[in-house]
């Protein structure tokens, strides 16, 4: 009886070994690793239908599965890596990847890198690799957006991550991009670390992250030198977490602009802790746009940040227009509550350190101040705090000494 078992036992190990050696690809442990150079990717080439191929066998596979870029340096175009797929999926970085610098190689493509409608994926690089670089030079020449507003954003982005979910993306470097570099939206549970984003502080609106209605994403660790806003929220960011970041050269980490259409979503639960911000125009700002719709923007925290030749390290702009044609002076219908500014230290390169201009129509409410300690060293005096439209709560050190003007009458639309 025993021996039987024994032989059944055997030869069943045996079968899956013989399984194992005629499979198609080779696999880690539990994984079927597809390596794009077996689909035809040779490093100095274009390998984008290599990586597309390799992507559909990874994302249709039944097994875990990885689709692996050997180290080299590729050519890559605009390309869609779309889900759902059948088990979670990993892409692993070793090489590096150019854009193309024509904008007619994108056609329509809004996007040269992006990903949609995909559950537990990971996307990794070792440090050195996973470089995107994304050549931009020439679509900054041919960005619209100083003019005009409306034909502005048809320039392709570096990334964007859509409706991914329970995934990780780690390493990677996204490098003049030809607008923003990266954009999340409908992204729910996604962690993102140690990422670095570069560009030259006068690349136009090179916005480094920027989060639109997305829940319970993470941003630490990352390297943000930019020609526009480091991290932006948009509308519907939700309980978003960003730690540990430096930013600069830039226009620093920006809620808003709110309230430029109709129908936005509230934007709520953001906390911006442990980041460095550094020779750029703003530190930490929440922005709405005057003559506004309206919205609502709450529970923001910002905490334990470090700024070093920053002109407005902490500022509330309710009356934001950025165009000439703002005439109009109806105040933002944004209402701001529940904002904290805690432990915010450093250099001021402006007198007014702390800005919080409210909307007379929608004054905020529950703002706070604690441990704000701003030097500026200009000719015109030492710092000053300006406050319009809002009464802030103050604790612990207040440099410079908060306004303590009273909150200017509520005007009734
Ligand atoms: C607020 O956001 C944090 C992430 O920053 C999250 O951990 C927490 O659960 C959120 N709170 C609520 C009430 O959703
Ligand atoms: C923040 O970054 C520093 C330096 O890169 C690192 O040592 C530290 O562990 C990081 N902390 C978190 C919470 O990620």
């Amino acid at each position: 009886m025993a021996t039987k078992l024994h032989y059944t036992l055997l030869f069943l190990a045996f079968c899956l070994v013989v399984l194992q050696i005629n499979g198609q690809e080779p696999a880690e442990g539990d994984t079927i690793v597809f390596d794009i150079t077996k689909n035809g990717a040779k490093p100095n080439a274009d390998v984008t239908q290599a990586f597309l191929d390799a992507w559909s066998d990874a994302c249709e596979s039944k097994k875990r599965s990885k689709v692996l870029i050997p180290e080299g340096d590729y050519l890559l175009g605009p390309i869609k890596l779309k889900g759902p797929c059948q088990t979670p999926t990993t892409i692993e970085i070793l090489g590096n990847f150019k854009a193309p610098s024509s904008l007619a190689s994108f056609k329509n493509e809004d996007t040269w890198f992006k990903v949609e409608n995909v559950d537990s994926l990971t996307i990794t690089a070792p440090k050195g690799a996973g470089v995107f670089d994304g050549q931009g030079q020439e679509g900054w020449k041919q960005n619209e957006c100083v003019k005009s507003y409306v034909n502005c954003f048809t320039l392709p982005y570096n990334f964007r991550f859509n409706f991914v979910t329970n995934s990780k993306v780690i390493g990677l470097t996204s490098k003049d991009s030809k607008i923003f570099h990266i954009a999340l939206l409908g992204c729910k549970h996604l962690e993102m670390t140690d990422i670095t984003i570069t560009a030259p502080a006068d690349s136009p609106n090179t916005d480094g992250i920027h989060i639109g209605r997305s829940e319970f994403v993470t941003i630490r660790g990352f390297t943000i030198g930019t020609g526009d806003d480091c991290v932006s929220f948009g509308d519907g960011a939700k309980s978003i977490l960003v730690e540990n970041v430096t930013c600069g050269p830039g226009h620093g980490i920006s809620v808003g602009s709110i309230g430029r259409y109709p129908n936005e979503e509230p934007v709520s639960n953001i906390t911006v802790r442990h980041c460095t911000i550094k020779d750029t125009d703003n530190g930490v700002r929440v922005k709405t746009w005057h003559n506004s719709y309206p919205s609502t923007v709450d529970n923001l925290h910002f905490e334990d940040i470090t700024v070093e030749n920053v002109r407005n390290p902490i500022i509330v702009d309710q009356e934001y227009c950025p165009y000439a044609n703002c005439i109009e002076k109806t105040p933002s219908k944004v209402k701001l509550s529940d904002i904290k500014f805690t432990n915010v230290k450093g250099a001021s390169s402006g007198k007014e350190a702390v800005k919080l201009i409210c909307s007379s129509g929608f004054p905020c409410d529950k703002v706070e101040l604690a441990d704000i300690d701003l030097k500026y060293t200009g000719s015109d005096g030492p710092a000053v705090s300006m406050c319009k439209f809002v009464k802030p709560t103050l604790v612990g050190k207040q440099n410079p000494p908060a306004c303590d003007a009273p909150a200017t009458p509520v005007v009734e639309l």
